[in-house]
């Protein structure tokens, strides 16, 4: 299975630190925020990896990754030239992946303690469809909320007023190759942006979108706060590996 990366977009929730500066190379503990992505794709196995980002900034990321060969991983660049949303950026992963293959899709500022290994291994014995991480979350408001009915999402709500319950679909997405036909249907949002939700909500519709919980911490790095949270959290896995 290959890997795909996304370290595009803006960070305006992190200004003025993302003025000048990718979100995703900012430091987090030892390292920059991307580092943790490669490490957990490496981690469960998966060292083809894309990496998505824009044109002023992969330079940057070329210079700290290089070709990935440190990581024990193989990584390929390509450039998003706007800003077009998550599921637009996904959309150039498209000649990466082949026919009949599958793929993980991290989202460069979802931090996370899990493996990403039995997640891995349960999507490759699904036949078709994808498959999002959930997490319990205090304010679900934030995220996209799965309407879950027993053991099936039946679709996702991007950031309701009123969530249905206390989960968040991380930014750890397993998709098969009819993910590309997919995002090719989609219209931009009300933000001008195309929505992975949306595309999510194709499969659910279909009942292919499969889940599974994390249990260890996750953070969507995208503030302040979280960064700070997210900072927190490495310190202390770092503390307890001593
Ligand atoms: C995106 C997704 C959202 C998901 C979140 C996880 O939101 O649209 O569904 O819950 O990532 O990090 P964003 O953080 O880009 O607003």
């Amino acid at each position: 299975m290959k890997g795909v990366v996304l370290a595009g977009g803006t960070g305006t929730r992190l200004h003025p630190l993302t003025k000048i500066f990718n979100k995703h190379l900012l430091p987090v503990g030892q390292y920059p925020m991307i580092h943790y992505a490669i490490q957990k794709l490496h981690d469960a196995g998966i060292t083809d990896i894309l990496l998505i980002t824009n044109k002023q900034s992969w330079g940057l990321f070329a210079e700290y990754l290089r070709d990935g060969e440190e990581w024990g991983v193989k990584i390929t660049y390509k450039i998003q030239d706007k800003a077009g949303g998550i599921a637009q950026a996904l959309g150039l992963a498209e000649g990466f992946i082949h026919p009949n293959e599958k793929f993980v899709l991290i989202l460069g500022d979802n931090l996370f303690q899990d493996s990403l290994k039995p997640c891995i291994e349960q999507f490759q014995m699904q036949e078709q469809g994808a498959m999002v991480l959930l997490k319990e979350v205090n304010d679900s408001r934030r995220y996209g909320v799965p309407i879950l009915e027993g053991t099936i999402i039946t679709a996702i709500e991007e950031k309701p007023e009123h969530p249905s319950c206390s989960y968040a679909v991380t930014g750890i997405y397993l998709f098969d190759y009819t993910v590309f036909e997919i995002i090719k249907t989609q219209k931009p949002s009300k933000r001008g942006e195309l929505e992975i939700t949306d595309v999510n909500n194709v499969y659910a519709a279909a009942g292919i979108l499969k889940h599974q919980f994390l249990t260890g911490w996750w953070i969507d790095a995208g503030t302040h706060e979280s960064l700070f949270q997210a900072t927190l959290f490495l310190r202390q896995e770092d503390e307890e590996c001593r």
